[in-house]
């Protein structure tokens, strides 16, 4: 992509209604407008970023096998009113009436809606496990939307169903979606902390919620300081393998870890002084079991083994797929803008022209160019007519981890200079040379490691979306 042709509308003020990094920092990179109170439109840089999330989550999803589907945004409220939900659920359902007077809504989220079709189409109990998911805008009327995409009203999430049998099969299945979000938040660069919380209006008793540590997060949290060290990394997991998802649950999940509303004093004595932590947190995800609580008085029954009905057991799985646009800039920025992680940058590298018109400069941008995109690399080329200075400005704002300086000096020595955003280190490289390492850098943020995936999912898709 050329900059002089592309749609990046920096601002040069900082917003003054923005309260904190990342909403400041996505409205002057000019990822987002703001279209009413919590509404946001994207604009092209933060639309790429979105859709870079949504990539992995979707791929995780798959890899777990989990099956996507997309349900519509409006509802009707006779579901709701079957499920006790429509008068329970309060002032944050968006209640619309249609020309006909029929009550609908904008959808907070969709328990009622994927009931009604598993029980449309799932009569046998040989037909599970089964779990559907999407990634669709919700809505909810927040009192006090704020922070920008981080608590907008309309917000995208992902969110998962699973409907399973018995207790066991359903509780194999929330810890197949801990697994799977491990994986997900790692691999965007990210560390999410899952912790024990509260269920709200979803119901049930078993929930954790992942938790991104950030001064600005708007949840308090207390934890045992180890937790901090585990990660998931580059190790195989048999998804179908109950014992390896359960390790991995209890790995994750045995020491103290929670949100304030469970909150225990007692217990959280019990953990070392020294380890005992508060801090504040961002709520990016969220898993829960709830067991039979839609599918019983929606008659969401499957035929057992004994031929008797049985009510499915099920549970709910969120990711929180807009807000961590956000979650991921309080994460990763310097008081000069934005660094992307290299999983989710909405391009992999930035090339800068420092002398453009310089026949030279032009033509070894314009090959470097060529040859980055040759092999699957996105780039964002700076071609305009502008001073050095505002280049880099641009480039440090908008936060692509990786940048290449070409210009005339270094020409005439053979090299360009490649520059780590996250660190400022510069080297000076052939131009040749430039395509390996690059791709080098970037093959295991987009290599599909573990189970292999279903075509067209490999490695031809690396610049597709899905
Ligand atoms: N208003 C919002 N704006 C942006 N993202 C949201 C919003 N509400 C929820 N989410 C995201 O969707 C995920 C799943 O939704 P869930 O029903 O668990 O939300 P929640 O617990 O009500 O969120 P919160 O406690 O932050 O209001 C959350 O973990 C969060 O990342
Ligand atoms: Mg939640």
């Amino acid at each position: 992509m050329r900059l002089s042709r592309y749609f990046l509308p920096v601002l040069k003020e900082t917003p003054a209604e923005a309260q904190i990094a990342s909403h400041r920092l996505m409205l002057r990179a000019g990822m987002i407008k703001q279209a009413g109170a919590g509404i946001y439109s994207w604009l092209p840089l933060g639309y790429r970023v979105l859709k870079k999330i949504e990539r992995i989550v979707h791929e995780e999803q798959q890899r777990a096998g989990h099956h996507p589907v997309l349900m519509p945004t409006l509802q009707t409220a006779e579901l709701w009113r079957e499920s006790g939900r429509y008068d329970a659920y309060g002032p944050e359902m968006l209640r619309i009436r249609d020309r006909h007077d029929r009550d609908m809504l904008y959808g907070p989220t969709n328990e009622e809606m994927i009931t009604d079709i598993f029980r449309s189409h799932v009569a046998s109990y040989k037909d599970l496990p089964l779990t559907l998911y999407h990634i669709q805008w919700k809505f909810r009327d927040e009192v006090r939307p704020r922070f920008g995409v981080m608590r907008g009203r309309e917000f995208l999430m992902k969110d998962g169903y699973n409907f399973d049998l018995t207790k066991e099969d359903a509780l194999h299945a929330y810890n197949r979606h801990l697994v799977s979000y491990l994986r997900t938040y790692e691999r965007m660069g990210l560390q999410a902390i899952p912790m024990r919380a509260d269920s709200g209006p979803i119901g049930g008793d078993d929930t954790h919620e992942f938790l991104v540590l950030a001064e600005t997060g708007e949840s308090e949290v207390f934890y045992d300081s180890e937790i901090t060290d585990l990660r998931f990394g580059e190790r195989e997991i048999d998804y179908d393998d109950r014992a390896q998802c359960e390790a991995v649950m209890a790995e994750f999940t045995s020491r103290y870890a929670r949100t304030d509303e469970t909150h225990d004093e007692a217990l959280f004595a019990e953990v070392p002084e020294a380890r005992r932590r508060s801090a504040r947190g961002i709520e990016v995800g969220q898993i829960f079991y709830f067991g039979t609580k839609y599918s019983e008085p929606m008659g969401a029954t499957v035929q057992g083994p004994d031929g008797k009905p049985v009510p499915v057991h099920m549970g709910s799985h969120g990711i929180g797929v807009s807000r961590l646009v956000g979650a991921l800039i309080e994460a990763n920025h310097d008081d000069k803008g934005i660094v992307w992680p290299e999983g989710v940058t909405p391009f992999h590298v930035g090339l800068v022209n420092l002398k453009t018109g310089d026949g030279d400069a032009d033509a070894a941008c314009q090959k470097i160019y060529d040859q980055l995109t040759a092999c699957g690399l996105e780039v964002l080329y700076d071609d305009r007519d502008e001073r050095a200075g505002a280049k880099f400005a641009t480039m440090d704002l908008i936060g692509l981890p990786w940048r290449v300086t070409v210009g005339p000096r270094g020409l005439k020595n053979g090299v360009v200079e490649l520059t780590s955003r996250r660190t400022g280190d510069s080297e000076e490289i052939a131009p040749d040379a430039l395509t390996d390492r690059l791709c080098e850098i970037y093959a295991p943020h987009h290599a599909h490691v573990g189970r292999p995936m279903p075509e067209p999912m490999g490695k031809r898709s690396f610049h597709t979306w899905i």
